[in-house]
């Protein structure tokens, strides 16, 4: 069974998305947790209603301090809280191009318009003096460009007549409310999607030099060298080979180095039954945070186990410049 997604929330005023995640968290079935609520303004209305729910709670003011500085500082207790995602909701800064790198496709945010429409503040107003028929509002991932990472999901809130602002803002918020949790329990739960999870490896095992994908017993694997005489550098297993859950098999140099992956980090690594024996080492991709750029670190290792030396030697050239 994945793990419950661990998340941290951001929030800089009265935290109604926020308290909309905690209740939806307390759901049951719900794959995520809020394990953490912070603020750059210790008081912020919502950091009390967190605390009165037992959600650990920290607040540090960015005055006199860089954008870089006061993100780090969140970042390190986001760290700490032990978060896999962390979902902004009304968090008033413009984060740092450094803490959007640390938290890339692992951060989500919520803004009151129908992206790409109206980035920014005043969005409400905006949308009434274009005389829209619709606001609305998007859950949207965070990437260094304000507001304008890949949307997944949105409302339609249509406008009436005689709307102003401050109403269309508060019915525009019942739909934010409806929207937040639900998107984050499914892009949370992807990573417990063996099709999404298939899909990682396999970009990555074709991403390497002379590759192509070849069933075996039933499941993908991935080859290097040619149709005839290419060699197997990684499978993988939805429950074959008889194991449960989610890996990748690759290939290790040896006996040594299994035992010593089994014994720095079971919980990451196993011993797959039949391949076991000559070296090969299962990774497990369903714990719900697993690190992509470890496993590609990994097909590649193995990829270099069984690739043609001019293959290889071209490898080393290119990662020179
Ligand atoms: C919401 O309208 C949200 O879309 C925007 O800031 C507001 C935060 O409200 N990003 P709340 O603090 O969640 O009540």
């Amino acid at each position: 069974m994945p793990e419950i997604a661990k998340v941290a929330v951001l929030i800089s005023g009265r935290g109604s998305n926020m308290a909309a995640l905690l209740y939806a968290a307390k759901a049951e079935n719900c794959p995520f947790e809020v394990v953490l609520v912070a603020s750059n303004d210790p008081q912020a209305p919502g950091l009390k209603l967190a605390e009165a729910e037992g959600i650990d709670t920290f607040a540090h003011p960015h005055k006199g301090l860089s954008r870089n500085e006061h993100d780090q500082i969140m970042h390190e207790v986001i760290v700490t809280a032990g978060a896999d995602y962390v979902a902004l909701a009304g968090y008033m800064r413009i984060l740092s191009n450094e803490f959007v790198r640390q938290w890339q496709d692992h951060m989500l945010n919520i803004h009151p318009s129908l992206l790409p429409k109206y980035k920014g503040l005043d969005t409400y107003q905006r949308a009434l003096d274009a005389g829209d028929s619709h606001a609305g509002c998007s859950v949207h991932l965070v990437t260094p460009e304000l507001d304008d990472g890949p949307v997944l999901a949105q409302t339609e809130v249509a406008i009436l007549p005689g709307d102003t602002a401050d109403i269309l803002a508060d019915r525009v918020l019942i739909a934010e409310h409806q929207l937040y949790a639900p998107t984050l329990a499914k892009y949370v739960a992807r990573e417990a999607d063996p099709d999404w999870i298939l899909e990682q490896v396999r970009t990555r095992a074709l991403a390497l030099a002379e590759t192509h994908e070849r069933p075996s017993f039933g499941t993908p694997g991935w080859r290097v060298g040619s149709e005839k005489t290419g060699k197997y550098f990684a499978y993988f297993s939805r429950r074959h080979f008889g194991e449960t859950g989610t890996s990748v098999f690759v290939k290790t140099s040896g006996l040594d180095e299994q035992s010593a992956l089994l014994d720095a980090d079971p919980d990451l690594y196993f011993t797959p039954k039949f391949y076991g024996k000559s070296g090969w080492i299962a990774i497990r991709l369903d714990t719900g945070h697993t690190d992509w750029d470890h496993v590609g670190d990994w097909l590649e290792k193995s990829w270099r186990m069984v690739a043609p030396k001019r293959l290889t030697k071209m490898m080393d050239i290119a990662a020179e410049f």
